[in-house]
């Protein structure tokens, strides 16, 4: 989908990006990782032409982006920066339909589009459409950053620290979010972090890079199993290694799943046993320890999206998982 091709970025003296070569697929979640400085932002900013490669070619479905005109490349790449950059003296649907009013849309298509994307992202649409930033809280101004970027229905988002700025709990909900519409939509993201956590938890393949060069680029199982000497190793390694795996793995691919007669005769019971506590299988193993060690129980029951009971994972079934790091 995306191919960067041995590009490079010189600021005076100083190479900022150094021979960088990576491809990321349709519908994929790239991560770009790495201490600051070592040329993320200015990765992305060559990407959607902010600024000019001093060498080497970036590729959009094979077409290379310096032949295309900019208006295009402004709908086929949508864009979120760190913090929000929402226009503050712009309404919600202001903000929103900023690239379909450069585009040139039809005032109906326009509302049409406001309103499905406030939907997407669970605001509702005659609440917050003719509000201001400064009316909502971060996490909403956020949602709308990203529903703003994706109005034209671009190909590609990219994505620099948007979550940065948020606390831990907003941030975990918006990453959740996000990982939602992005299948949904199926779009291809390359998102810069400074928190490898975040990296792990959301994407498919991981860039990390270091002093404008590429050190490794892996899907984040492969990438926390086998680190590269010296700083991939550092950043992955420390203390809670194990528990980084367990993020990566869902409760559903290590339950024990109930038979069909055990859920049979579970449908059949009126009330199920209630004392246990339910984790949905779609939760990563880390959120089943906290529940387990929460709740001071051995076993969790675990459920579909409809509620259903299919299955059960206790804590040796995450021990085990932890332990093959
Ligand atoms: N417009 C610019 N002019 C000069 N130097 C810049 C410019 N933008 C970035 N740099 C330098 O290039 C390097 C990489 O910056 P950046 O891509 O912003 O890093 P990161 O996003 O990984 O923290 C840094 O040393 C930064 O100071
Ligand atoms: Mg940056």
């Amino acid at each position: 989908m995306i191919e960067v091709k041995a590009l490079s970025k010189q600021f005076g003296a100083q190479l900022a990006v150094d021979n960088l070569s990576f491809r990321v697929e349709r519908g994929q979640f790239c991560m770009l990782v790495g201490t600051s400085g070592c040329g993320k932002s200015t990765t992305l900013r060559m990407i959607n032409r902010l600024i000019e490669p001093s060498q080497g070619q970036i590729l959009i479905n094979e077409q290379d982006v310096t032949t295309l005109p900019p208006e295009q490349l402004r709908r086929r790449i949508g864009y979120v920066i760190q913090g929000v950059g929402l226009f503050p003296h712009r309404t919600i649907h202001q903000n929103i339909a900023t690239v379909p009013r450069l585009l040139g849309w039809k005032k109906a298509d326009i509302d049409a589009r406001v309103t499905e994307l406030l939907t997407l992202f669970r605001l509702d649409a005659a609440t917050f459409a003719g509000k201001y930033p400064h009316q909502l809280s971060g996490g909403e101004q956020q949602r709308v950053g990203v529903a703003r970027a994706l109005a034209a229905r671009p190909e590609l988002l990219l994505m620099d620290e948007p979550f940065g700025a948020l606390d831990p709990l907003t941030r975990a909900l918006l990453q959740d979010e996000l990982l939602r519409v992005q299948k949904l939509l199926g779009i291809t993201i390359i998102m810069v972090t400074h928190d490898l956590e975040e990296a792990v938890k959301m994407a498919d393949v991981i860039a990390v890079m270091d002093k404008g060069e590429l050190l490794q680029l892996d899907n984040p199982e492969t990438l926390l199993r086998h680190p590269r000497a010296g700083l991939v190793q550092n950043l992955v390694g420390g203390l809670d290694r194990s528990l980084r795996l367990l993020a990566i793995k869902q409760v559903g691919q290590v339950m024990t799943p109930l038979s069909l007669q055990q859920q049979q005769q579970q449908q059949q019971q009126q009330r199920p046993s209630s004392s246990v506590p339910t984790i949905a299988a779609d939760a990563n193993l880390r959120d089943a320890m906290a529940l387990l060690i929460w709740e001071g129980v051995d076993c969790l029951r675990v459920v579909d999206t409809a509620g259903k009971h299919i299955g059960q994972v206790t804590m040796p079934d995450l021990l085990q998982q932890g332990a093959r790091a």
